[in-house]
């Protein structure tokens, strides 16, 4: 594919996640320019626009006056979930294509409101589920695409960190975040197993949640000791959704959780002809000559002692899918319709752990 044009691309958050994936990934990608870099913390958008900027890259604090520079053709909106629908419909308003980090938002009303503005609009809209381009991931679709797995009526969504609480920013903060690990990694590994199941109806949703660990003292963390008393979300949260089709999904999430079974970001697949799963690899399993199998997959190159291919980012492919987007005038892999599904799930079972009753969607 060839790409006629230069995108002028401005950044909306310059904390974690823009320095650590969207920054390297479009200072990799030459069809694109990041010429704005905005953060209500001034020095954070100066030192990224000093690593990555253009020469001429401007510095905002307000997000409104990067969207009124009209030569920016796409922003990526990489703030905490409480500003993601309010910045990202105002940039589609803007004429600007927009790229959100996950969750979508924080409630499935905002998302929808994301998703209306991007039709109203038609202006491109994405939400940042980079795990589907891994390459466990983009086999298993294929696999899933051809029918191999036959009719998927069971399903696990895996997020479960024995003790891994981000304890930077505002992620501990209910009102900020809209949730905790549920909304945080959570929304990953149920956007990978809907996109897996190509099953975006859900019927109805039943869901727990846990304050426990968050509430102990001292605690060992990856990433330090977290204060409980600003521990305002959930430490776990647990999810059975089931479809319309009758298919079930189990969706498990905690950010600490006395377990030795710890997976993140992953699902398992359960189809009337083969299952799949990525808990070793990724592997499918099923019944042949009235004997079970376990396949794994080489996803390596393979045989050769020092090289074992030259692997693309999972970042890059999904910004290089996004550019064809927008490029193509097609849809983004991760739609606003999918991601906004995603969020009504997460949030019937938040209101399913509050009132204790089932959430019947329709
Ligand atoms: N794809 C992934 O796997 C992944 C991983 C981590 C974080 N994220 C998502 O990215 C988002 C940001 O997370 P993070 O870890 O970078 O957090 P962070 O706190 O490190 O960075 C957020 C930045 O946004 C800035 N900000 C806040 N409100 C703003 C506003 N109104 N205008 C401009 N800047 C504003 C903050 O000052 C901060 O620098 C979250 O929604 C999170 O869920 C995604």
């Amino acid at each position: 594919m060839t790409m006629s044009k230069v995108y002028r691309v401005g950044v909306i958050g310059c904390g974690g996640i823009a320095n650590g994936k969207h920054l390297p990934a479009l200072s990799r990608q030459d069809k694109v320019q990041v010429v704005a870099f905005c953060d209500i913390i001034k020095e954070r958008a100066e030192a990224a626009a000093e690593q990555y900027g253009s020469a001429e890259a401007a510095v905002y604090t307000d997000y409104r006056e990067l969207l009124k520079d009209a030569s920016i053709d796409i922003v990526h909106v990489l703030t905490p979930n409480d500003a993601h629908a309010e910045i990202s419909i105002a940039g589609l308003e803007a004429g600007k294509h927009v790229m959100c980090e996950k969750p979508m938002a924080k409630t499935a009303a905002d998302a929808k409101r994301m998703a209306e503005a991007a039709k109203r609009t038609g202006k491109k809209l994405t939400i940042g589920y980079d795990n589907r381009f891994r390459q466990d991931s983009l086999y298993l679709k294929k696999v899933c695409e051809a029918g191999e797995l036959g009719h998927i009526y069971y399903a696990k969504a895996h997020a479960i960190r024995r003790r891994a609480v981000p304890t930077w920013g505002v992620f501990l903060d209910e009102e900020k975040q809209g949730g905790g690990p549920l909304i945080d990694i959570g929304t990953h590994a149920l956007d990978l197993t809907l996109w897996m199941m190509d099953n975006y109806k859900p019927k109805v949703v039943l869901g727990t949640k846990y304050h426990e660990l968050s509430q102990k003292e001292d605690a060992a963390n990856a990433w330090g000791p977290w204060d409980p008393k600003k521990f305002t979300v959930e430490d776990s949260a647990f999810g059975m959704i089931v479809m319309e089709n009758g298919a079930t999904i189990t969706l498990e999430a905690s950010w600490a959780l006395n377990s030795l079974d710890v997976d993140e970001a992953k699902c398992s697949l359960s189809g009337t002809e083969a299952g799949a799963d990525m808990k070793d690899g990724l592997r499918i399993n099923g019944e042949k000559h009235s004997k079970l199998y376990t396949n794994k997959i080489e996803l390596g190159a393979g045989g050769v002692a020092f090289y074992d291919g030259k692997e693309e980012k999972a970042t890059d492919i999904e910004l290089r899918k996004w550019l064809e987007a927008i490029e193509e005038d097609k849809d983004p892999v991760v739609t606003p319709e999918q991601a906004y599904v995603v969020s009504r799930i997460l949030e019937a079972i938040y209101e399913s752990a509050r009132t204790g009753k089932a959430v019947y969607l329709d």
